[in-house]
Parts: structure tokens; C-alpha cells; sequence
């Protein structure tokens, strides 16, 4: 299979994009540290066993999977994560940073410093530690068979490749992961470690389904994207699945739009 021994950390994995992505490594064969602040999925998600904790839905179809609480903006939180991943499974092979939170839609005037602060704690200091911590492990593994010391994908968004109206500290902090994970492939190239990002754009989840039950803004995100839908999880899941695999050794530094074409305008 794709991942076989391959061992993932995926944060934000209860819910939305994180819990489809842990499912998709698992299916593939990885052996999964399943990582969030609860292991309960958000109730306002668009699956159906969302009763199911992401872990045990994983070992329910056979795979290899334990849950490991980390706030991802604290940094004792994210070096424990990475330790606890090596102690159960020996190595570290692809880190997900995709936990990610976004406050209610509003300009930069009504936006608070709280807003502004837990944005950036979650979105850009989470995976600034995200991608510390799994580097620090890769660097200290051999390169594998395959090539490859270490894989790293940043969920990132639209946000932070245009602006997305009142949605100031969203698209500065996504910004930040862009051209963070730019700079870390930079670094990390000669060493054989991917760093990549993925740039979803309006998706189905629990961060927007508040604007999803709203009629009007569910077709104003409809009709702001080309493709005659807007995306779902799985979409996200297939993408980050191909940059984790060896099929994506040469890339890295790329930030892969997945997004129905909204930035292809
Ligand atoms: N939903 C969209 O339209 C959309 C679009 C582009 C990008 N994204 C990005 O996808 C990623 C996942 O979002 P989602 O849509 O699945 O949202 P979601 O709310 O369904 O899931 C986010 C998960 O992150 C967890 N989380 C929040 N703060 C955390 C913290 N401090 N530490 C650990 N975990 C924490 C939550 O508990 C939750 O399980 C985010 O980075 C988000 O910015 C989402």
C-alpha cells in the first residue's frame, strides 16, 4: 500500500479536513497519531458517525491508530506530540499541521486583539511548532528507501494567497504558513525533507457551517467558485495524500490550490 510503515501525526484530526486526511493516510496503510485538542468531532460537522472518535474509526476498518491531546499553539503540547509519536512507533514520517480555527466573518475595525491572537496562536504559531518539532525528529532519521527523510503538508488556505473579505487575521496568518513553508523547503532540501502546503478554498466543515446554514452566503460561496460546487473533505484528503506520498518526491515549497478554481480568476 501507499503508506506502509509510514507513520503520520495529524493535528485537528477530530473533525473536517484533519479527520479525513487521518482516514485517508490510515487507508493507505500509515500507522496514525491522531491529534486535537478533544478526541469528540465537532457536532456541527457534515459527517455521519461523527459519534465515532477519528482513532477508533481507523482501528474499527483495521488500521493502527491512538489519539494524543496537544494544543498545537503551546510548544510543551507539540514537542510531547512528536515524542509520543517516536516512543509508539519508532520514527516519524509525515506531519499534517492542519489544525485551524477562524473567528466570525468581520473587518479588521470590529476584529479584536483576542481574535487576532487566537488566529495567529492556531493558525501560524501551531504550525511554525508543527513543522519545528517533526523537522527536528526527520533530521535526526536515516532517508528512507524511498528517498525521502521526512514529509511535511500545511493545511493553508485561499486566505492566504488572496484576500477573502472580512477575514483579516484568517488571511495574515495563512499568509504567514505560505511563505513558511516556502522557506522552510529552502532550508530543508538538501536534507530530503517535503515541505508543501495545500490551499483549499470554501469547503463543506464545522468552521463554516455556520455561514452554510445562512442560504444567502452558502450561494454567494457557490457562486464565488467556478466549479459548479463547493468542496468537501475528501477533496482536501486525496490532495494531501499525493503530496505525503513518494509520487510527490521532487515537490516541495509548493502551495497546491485546491479550490474549484477561485484563484485561478
Ligand atoms: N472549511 C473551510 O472552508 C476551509 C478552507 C480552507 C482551509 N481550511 C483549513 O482547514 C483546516 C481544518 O479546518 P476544518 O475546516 O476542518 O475545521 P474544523 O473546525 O472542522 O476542524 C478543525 C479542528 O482543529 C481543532 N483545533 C482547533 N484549535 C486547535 C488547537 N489549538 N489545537 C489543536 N487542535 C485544534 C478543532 O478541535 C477541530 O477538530 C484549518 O487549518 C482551516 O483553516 C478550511
Amino acid at each position: 500500500m501507499r503508506f506502509n510503515n509510514k507513520i503520520a501525526i495529524v493535528t485537528g484530526s477530530s473533525s473536517g479536513n484533519g479527520r479525513a486526511i487521518a482516514l485517508a493516510l490510515a487507508a493507505g496503510g500509515a500507522r496514525l497519531v491522531c491529534s486535537d485538542l478533544t478526541s469528540r468531532a465537532r457536532p456541527e460537522g457534515f459527517e455521519t458517525d461523527l459519534h465515532i472518535d477519528t482513532d477508533q474509526l481507523i482501528r474499527d476498518n483495521g488500521g493502527e491508530a491512538i489519539f494524543v491531546r496537544a494544543d498545537v499553539s503551546r510548544h510543551g503540547d507539540m514537542q510531547a506530540l512528536v515524542e509520543a509519536a517516536v516512543e509508539r512507533f519508532g520514527r516519524l514520517d509525515i506531519m499534517i499541521n492542519n489544525a485551524g480555527v477562524a473567528v466570525e466573518l468581520k473587518t479588521i475595525v470590529e476584529e479584536t486583539e483576542a481574535d487576532y491572537d487566537l488566529t495567529m496562536n492556531v493558525n501560524t504559531k501551531g504550525t511554525w511548532l508543527g513543522c519545528k518539532f517533526a523537522i527536528t525528529q526527520m533530521m535526526k532519521q536515516p532517508v528512507s528507501d524511498s528517498g525521502t527523510r521526512g514529509k511535511i503538508v500545511n493545511i493553508s488556505s485561499i486566505g492566504g494567497l488572496v484576500g477573502l473579505a472580512q477575514e483579516a487575521s484568517y488571511c495574515a496568518s495563512k499568509g504567514a504558513v505560505n511563505n513558511l513553508t516556502r522557506q522552510l523547503a529552502v532550508d530543508f532540501a538538501a536534507h530530503k525533507i517535503n515541505v508543501n502546503a495545500v490551499c483549499p478554498g470554501f469547503l463543506a466543515t464545522a468552521m463554516v457551517r455556520q455561514e452554510l446554514d445562512n442560504p444567502e452566503i452558502k450561494t454567494l460561496l457557490e457562486d464565488l467558485t467556478p466549479w459548479p460546487r463547493i468542496g468537501n473533505v475528501d477533496d482536501v484528503a486525496k490532495a494531501v495524500a499525493f503530496l505525503a506520498s513518494e509520487e510527490a518526491q521532487w515537490m516541495t515549497g509548493s502551495l497546491l490550490t485546491v479550490d474549484g478554481a477561485y484563484t485561478a480568476q
